[in-house]
């Protein structure tokens, strides 16, 4: 059967970025037999034993408890499960000097779907202007048209997620940055270009990933309040995804403070520390915005499963989330980030043009191969060969249509992977890399 599509049914029925990539991954893997691949291309975090025993304790605590039931045989409210709510307002009104209230608190089912709620409420075609206008009781008799709204992403690469959020695709826009670049240390950093950011009236949200899937980047405390502000001007809402910043998972490897209030929606994720299967996301901000967006739920799913947040509501109260973030989730992750560094230090030739992203958090390390003699795809071909598996980057532009070479040079290291694997891999890669630029 093949049902006509509607255009949003065509643009939500593709997979889009990573996850194609993901498909031919795969694909190679159930037809390797015989071949070992080392696979540095998983954007799941590993079963760490202290973790899974926290959510195990939690899980057999609550089990044991009258709650039981009215956590799982009953509905409950789209905007969450009251002890979560309660546990996130007080454990960030102490630790950040905050005044939120319940209302400043939605719960969502993973992260992914505030992103979602935000790119389709606020991005996308307004109501023509003369509706709004009428609603407003204005007569403005020069607007006809209809408005698009975009979905500004400031700093690209960034997380390829945002590449399908949007039921309108030309809504999502990227902003191509500016390189800081370290040439005796094979090291470089993305930095937001403001010459060339344009927030405006015709922006509908601004939405980017601190610390930055795919790269490690970490966008300064003074970044963030200059992209919040220009976005404030126009009363745009922005989104600063901290799906591995602190106060959980805390995967930040370098000092940075999350920032609050005004236009700023700071959205987190329980995934990285250890719930991915239980999809717990939470938003917290101004309570107009965060209205909406509970409104999105109400009508897409109701309300986040409520098993899995009664457990994060219990180790959030206890402290014990936000402690195994620092004393586990980030030394084991950043210790992965030194294997990926140390072992391309001294296997990588060091005569060519090749740049390691700062690594400054989340669970990847970011490569740029300078006038790399072939494109990304191609490479990853190449080092399929040789038993190695790494994400292309050029999926992780989502929004950014310029031609620019760079989007073919670079490639996404998981830090997923045991040392011993990612110091084979790594040599391997740097063998590959000696080869085709010798074949240029
Ligand atoms: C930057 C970023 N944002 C959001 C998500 C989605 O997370 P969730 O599992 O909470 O939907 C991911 C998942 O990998 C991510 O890397």
């Amino acid at each position: 059967m093949k049902p006509a599509l509607t255009q949003f049914g065509t643009q939500m029925s593709q997979l889009t970025g990573v996850r194609a990539i993901m498909k031919d991954i795969i694909e190679t893997l159930r037809a390797g037999s015989g071949q070992e691949f080392i696979n540095l291309s998983a954007g799941n975090p590993v079963i760490l034993p202290e973790v899974e025993q926290l959510w195990r304790d939690c899980t057999a605590e609550l089990l044991a408890s009258a709650e039981y039931g009215e956590v799982v045989c009953r509905y409950g409210s789209s905007q969450g499960y009251q002890p979560l709510i309660d546990a996130v307002r007080m454990d960030f009104n102490r630790r950040y000097g905050l005044n939120l209230t319940d209302r400043n608190i939605l719960i969502t089912p993973g992260s992914q779907s505030i992103y979602f709620y935000a790119a389709n409420a606020f991005g996308g075609y307004t109501a023509p202007q003369q509706e709004i206008d009428k609603q407003a009781e204005v007569f403005n008799p020069k607007s006809k048209i209809q408005n698009l709204k975009s979905i500004v992403l400031p700093l690209s690469p960034d997380y390829t997620g945002y590449g399908g959020v949007s039921l309108i695709p030309e809504a999502v826009v990227a902003c191509k940055p500016t390189l800081d670049i370290d040439e005796a240390a094979h090291r470089f950093k993305y930095r937001p270009d403001f010459s060339q950011l344009s927030i405006d009236q015709t922006t509908g949200c601004v939405i980017f990933s601190r610390p930055c899937n795919p790269t490690g980047n970490v966008l300064s405390d003074d970044e963030v309040k200059k992209i919040a502000a220009m976005a404030s001007a126009f009363d745009v809402p922005v989104f600063i995804d901290s799906a591995y910043g602190p106060p959980f998972p805390a995967l930040n490897f370098t000092e940075m403070t999350p920032i609050f209030g005004g236009n700023i929606i700071h959205c987190m994720s329980l995934s990285k520390a250890g719930l991915p299967g239980e999809r717990i996301g939470i938003a917290i901000g101004d309570e107009q915005i965060i209205q909406v967006l509970e409104s999105f739920q109400t009508n897409m799913c109701i309300h986040s499963p409520r098993y899995g947040q009664a457990i994060a509501a219990r180790a959030i109260n206890s402290g014990a989330l936000a402690d195994i973030g620092i004393n586990v989730i980030r030394p084991y992750y950043q210790s992965k980030f030194d294997v990926v560094e140390t072992t391309l230090e001294q296997a990588m030739p060091k005569d060519l043009p090749w740049f390691l992203h700062r690594g400054e958090g989340a669970i990847f390390a970011w490569l740029w191969l300078k006038d790399l003699p072939m494109t990304d795809w191609e490479f990853y071909q190449e080092l399929k060969q040789v038993g190695v598996i790494l994400v292309p980057g050029s999926s992780f532009f989502p929004g950014l249509r310029e031609d620019w070479r760079h989007k073919q040079e670079c490639l996404r290291i998981s830090l997923t992977a045991t040392n011993q694997e990612i110091e084979t891999a790594m040599k391997r890669l740097a063998q590959m890399v000696e080869k085709v630029y010798q074949g240029k």
